[in-house]
């Protein structure tokens, strides 16, 4: 299983995500905890550049093109071997956010996003996305109020800095995305308190890793 968490600033998928692998882990399961951009370490020296609130002159297509570069090393470093191995891979953010936040709030053309998509992704599709969702002005309170929290070399501020119709613009986005993936899109509403939004979360997930009749079968079978 690939299963990917998305949503806007400050919808609390970290918590949750990191929540979900103590849950399966302790069920037994080999479980990798990744997010993006990031998850090896050229995939971070990259995301420092694209957090970085002072790299203002930074035009889209630069945008675009670092996640994809991140992601490209990402797959090929971990995410690839770990799914080969047989371990459930759990991913703060994939290439829902870039379709979002480089697609829908920045407007690059879905033409260009589509062929990174097709040249960096290719099959390596996660197999269950949950979208955090709650309305952009909660989701930037809260994202604000942790920034405050933290010495500015830290705060990773580049996107809270854009103005709220852009995190609108990427709460459609995802919601855009799940209406044409429905099989592979969860959306949960985030606007609630931790352990709900955990129920909500790990009934999804019990359900789809109950083996199948098949499988069940296939089981008894070999016995
Ligand atoms: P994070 O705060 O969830 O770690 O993500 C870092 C920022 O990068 C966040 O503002 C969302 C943004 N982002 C994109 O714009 N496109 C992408 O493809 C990814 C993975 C993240």
């Amino acid at each position: 299983m690939f299963i990917t968490f998305e949503g806007i600033e400050g919808c609390g998928k970290s918590t949750q995500i990191k929540k979900l692998k103590k849950y399966l882990v302790a069920k037994g399961y080999d479980v990798v905890l990744t997010r993006e951009p990031g998850g090896t370490p050229i995939a971070d020296k990259i995301r420092k550049i694209l957090v970085d609130a002072t790299n203002k002159e930074m035009v889209p297509l630069t945008e675009v093109l670092l996640y994809y570069a991140s992601r490209a090393q990402h797959l090929h470093e971990l995410i690839i071997p770990a799914r080969q191995q047989g371990k459930i891979v759990l991913c703060d953010r994939f290439n829902d956010s870039s379709l979002a936040y480089q697609g829908y709030a920045r407007g690059l053309e879905p033409k260009l996003l589509s062929a990174l998509t097709e040249l960096v992704v290719t099959q390596n599709k996660p197999n269950l996305t949950f979208i955090l969702d709650m309305p952009a002005t909660e989701g930037l309170k809260r994202a604000t109020n942790r920034a405050a929290t933290l010495k500015p070399e830290d705060r990773e501020d580049r996107f809270e800095q854009e103005a709220i119709h852009f995190h609108e613009a990427v709460r459609n986005g995802f919601l855009e995305l799940a209406k044409k993936e429905p099989e592979r899109f969860v959306i949960i509403n985030a606007a609630r308190n931790i352990e709900e939004i955990f129920a909500d979360i790990v009934n999804i997930i019990d359900m789809k890793l109950r083996p199948t009749s098949d499988e069940r079968r296939a089981t008894s079978d070999k016995k």
